[in-house]
């Protein structure tokens, strides 16, 4: 198999790099996308022909950046079901409001696809060793896909990460380190290993390859809605690979001329105690500046300053979205009100998303017929002894 893909390209300065070569930021600092060949890609490629292919994310090989099939790992990620929302449709009085359900990717979350992604291609530019700080579902998905690989991997983690993510690393082969404070701080312990030895970063946005993985989410919603995209998609959002990678998904689908230019308004989801992108999206920033003294049990979504903060707020803009801080007391309720309605039992992260929807629909920035998409973006098993005591 040959790969589209044409270059590297700066998303801030624009300055190219060749594709070939092994990569984190740019030399401005600011992360780099891959970009395809998507007029070749368009006389290569039907739409239809996708239908005959595996169930997973490799379906959209052409729009992903690896060389050669040999060097995929993969677990059968992606391609999850998109659920209609019967029960909390009826409850808020929506006609069309879906869920996406990532939690059944492996590692359970949507994580699962960027590192699949991004271990691929590292493995194949020769890398052996791979690191990242995590809130948890990134670290338990890059550690099982290095050991699958063959790759070894060193993890860096806030201290009070609930403990299954802790023990799957461990489990998984990975070394770990285990710091206080957020994942900034787990970020700048690895910086510390990394000066010394020669461990890959594959921090979020840091590389260009996990946003590539993340992309598929879009194609995926295209397929699955026959390719007209939805009015909304609400996502919570921490360091912004899902909500990036979608919306590059859909503008690399509108310039091959399989959706039209109608794109979804992309809602961005925070909790109130590290909402740096909702501030800054109130306030008209193009960039956010640092959230101090974070504190969310959404450890997903306990970024306080994240790289790719004005490509978020640049999608929020473009796409004539919003962003939506939730209060904490209502993150665990919203677990309870998913798993009770729908039969899914996700993480805080998506818990956060039933009371985000309760303020859209009060804002009247969402209407009953509008197509909504809630993505369910890990699974609420890993958090067990971070949320018990809400219960017990
Ligand atoms: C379950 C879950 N949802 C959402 C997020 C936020 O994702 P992103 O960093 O791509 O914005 C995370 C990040 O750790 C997560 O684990």
């Amino acid at each position: 198999m040959k790969s589209f893909v044409k270059e590297l390209e700066c998303s801030k300065c624009g300055k190219r790099y060749d594709p070939e070569s092994l990569i984190n930021l740019c030399e401005c600092g600011s992360p780099i996308f891959v970009r395809y060949d998507l007029q070749l890609i368009k006389t290569k490629l039907k739409k239809e022909d996708l239908s005959k292919r595996n169930s997973d994310m490799w379906r959209y090989r052409e729009f992903l950046p690896l060389i050669n099939d040999k060097n995929i790992i993969s677990m059968g990620e992606g391609f999850t079901p998109l659920l209609k929302a019967e029960n909390l449709g009826k409850y808020f009085g929506l006609e069309n409001l879906y869920l996406k359900d990532e939690t059944i990717n492996p590692t359970g979350s949507f994580k699962a696809r960027g590192l699949a992604c991004a271990i691929s291609r590292a493995k194949e530019l020769g890398v052996k060793k791979i690191s990242l700080p995590t809130a948890g579902n990134a670290g338990g998905a890059a550690a099982a896909y290095a050991a699958k690989g063959g790759l070894k991997s060193l993890i860096a983690m806030p201290e009070n990460t609930p403990s299954a993510f802790k023990l799957e690393v461990i489990n998984y082969g990975a070394e770990v380190i285990f710091t206080e404070g957020s994942i900034i701080d787990a970020g700048k312990k690895l910086s510390e290993r990394r000066e010394k030895e020669d461990w890959f970063d594959l921090s979020t946005l840091k590389e260009p390859y996990r946003l590539e993985g993340k992309k598929t989410m879009g194609i995926e919603l295209a397929e699955q809605l026959n390719w007209n995209l939805p009015d909304v998609i609400i996502y919570p959002t921490g360091g912004g690979t899902g909500l990036i990678g979608m919306w590059k998904a859909f503008n690399e689908l509108e310039q091959i001329g399989w959706i039209n230019s109608q794109k979804p308004r992309m809602v961005s989801v925070q909790a109130e105690g590290c909402a740096p992108i909702v501030k800054a999206f109130n306030e008209g920033k193009e960039k956010a500046e640092e959230w101090q003294n974070p504190k969310t049990i959404a450890a997903g979504l306990r970024v306080p300053k994240a790289v790719g903060d004005f490509l978020m707020l640049k999608v929020l803009k473009e796409s004539s979205g919003t962003a939506v801080a939730v209060p904490e007391n209502e993150i665990i309720s919203g677990i309870k009100e998913i798993a009770s309605r729908e039969g899914i039992f996700t993480s805080p992260e998506c818990g956060a998303l039933y009371s985000a929807l309760k303020i859209l629909i009060d804002k009247k920035f969402v209407k009953k017929t509008d197509k909504i998409i809630l993505f369910l973006t890990g699974s609420g098993f890993k958090y067990v002894d971070s949320i018990s005591s809400f219960y017990i």
